[in-house]
């Protein structure tokens, strides 16, 4: 009896605790409901801020678009704009480098000389010009469009120069060159061309770097030196200058650029306040330590905050480069 009275208490109390527990769910299943509701609110609110962006970037996107088609001619013109000639009138020099275009493009860097890159070469076209790294004492690592389109016998390599005239430099012709595969002017991925030199380049301040196996990672530092635009627009620089700019995250700098370019595996991008790579930098070397690690590539105008600059990953070119110079 006793036994019973009890187990019913129990019984009774489990009952109790069981119908609690549905409240309890009930409760819960309306909180969350309510949160439910909050949170595809917070969605649709989010959804239409994304919308909101994208909408802008689509905006920004035709203009991006028609600047990287623009590019490829404006780009030839920004590059001729960065002739030698050129700096013997500034004025003419600022007009003929259109302003705001994708640039292949050192803005705020300071003077140097070229003991402290002594891999890097001059690479001429006629009048235009561009940067270039010795990889070994008959190669050169430039940039895809520096040479695409060009015979090899337009150029000449210029090397263990620090001023832009080049006087006190060593000259070498170029017999062959080679574009990366995958390069295109409208989507400059993978830009990166080899330039072989008709004997091998050596002297004073010449030296080779060694092509780094790993991407920089994002807020590490590295060097940029060149003999290109001091300002967008502005006229090339008399003697080499060089900066230290720090490398941006991957996808930041594809949402900086929206579709005005594709950040792909074969970029980095790097900035620096008020200080990037120009017109006439080009092909140049990014470096850390003495390890090259990209190639001056393009930019959204020079030194704009909102555009840091692109650099190729050399890591990633490196297996072409080394299939191209063992066959070649
Ligand atoms: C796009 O270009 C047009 C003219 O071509 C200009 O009026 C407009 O402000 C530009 N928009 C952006 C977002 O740059
Ligand atoms: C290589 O090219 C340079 C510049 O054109 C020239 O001065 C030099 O004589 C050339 N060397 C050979 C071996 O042809």
């Amino acid at each position: 009896m006793r036994r019973d009275k009890s187990r019913g208490k129990v019984t009774a109390r489990t009952v109790h605790i069981e119908m609690r527990c549905r409240w309890e769910y009930l409760i819960l299943a309306v909180l969350l409901l309510a949160v439910l509701a909050q949170m595809t609110e917070a969605a649709q609110a989010n959804r239409a801020r994304r919308r909101l962006r994208n909408g802008n970037v689509r905006k920004l996107a035709t203009n991006r678009s028609q600047a990287v088609a623009k590019t490829a001619r404006s780009r030839q013109a920004v590059r001729r704009g960065t002739s030698v000639a050129k700096k013997t009138s500034p004025s003419k020099a600022s007009k003929t480098a259109t302003p705001a275009k994708i640039q292949s493009k050192i803005v705020g860097g300071t003077t140097t000389t070229i003991s402290t890159a002594p891999y890097l070469v001059q690479v001429r076209r006629g009048t235009s010009l561009c940067g270039g790294s010795l990889i070994s004492t008959l190669w050169v690592l430039s940039a895809g469009h520096c040479v695409k389109g060009q015979t090899a016998s337009s150029f000449l390599v210029r090397g263990g120069t620090t001023t832009l005239d080049g006087s006190d430099g060593v000259v070498r012709s170029v017999v062959f060159t080679a574009v990366a595969p995958r390069f295109t002017t409208t989507k400059m991925n993978m830009d990166a061309s080899l330039l072989k030199l008709n004997e091998t380049m050596t002297g004073t301040n010449i030296a080779t770097i060694s092509m780094g196996s790993f991407v920089p990672k994002a807020g590490s530092r590295v060097r940029i030196a060149g003999w290109g635009l001091t300002s967008e627009g502005g006229s090339t620089s008399r003697t080499l200058r060089a900066t230290q700019i720090t490398v941006v995250r991957q996808r930041v700098c594809s949402q900086d650029y929206g579709r005005l370019a594709t950040i792909t595996k074969y970029m980095f991008c790097a900035r620096g306040k008020k200080k990037d790579s120009c017109s006439g930098d080009s092909g140049g070397a990014v470096t850390r330590d003495s390890t090259l690690l990209g190639i001056v590539s393009f930019g959204y105008g020079c030194a704009r905050s909102g555009y840091p600059g692109v650099y190729t990953a050399v890591a990633r070119i490196r297996t072409w480069a080394n299939r191209i110079m063992s066959n070649n």
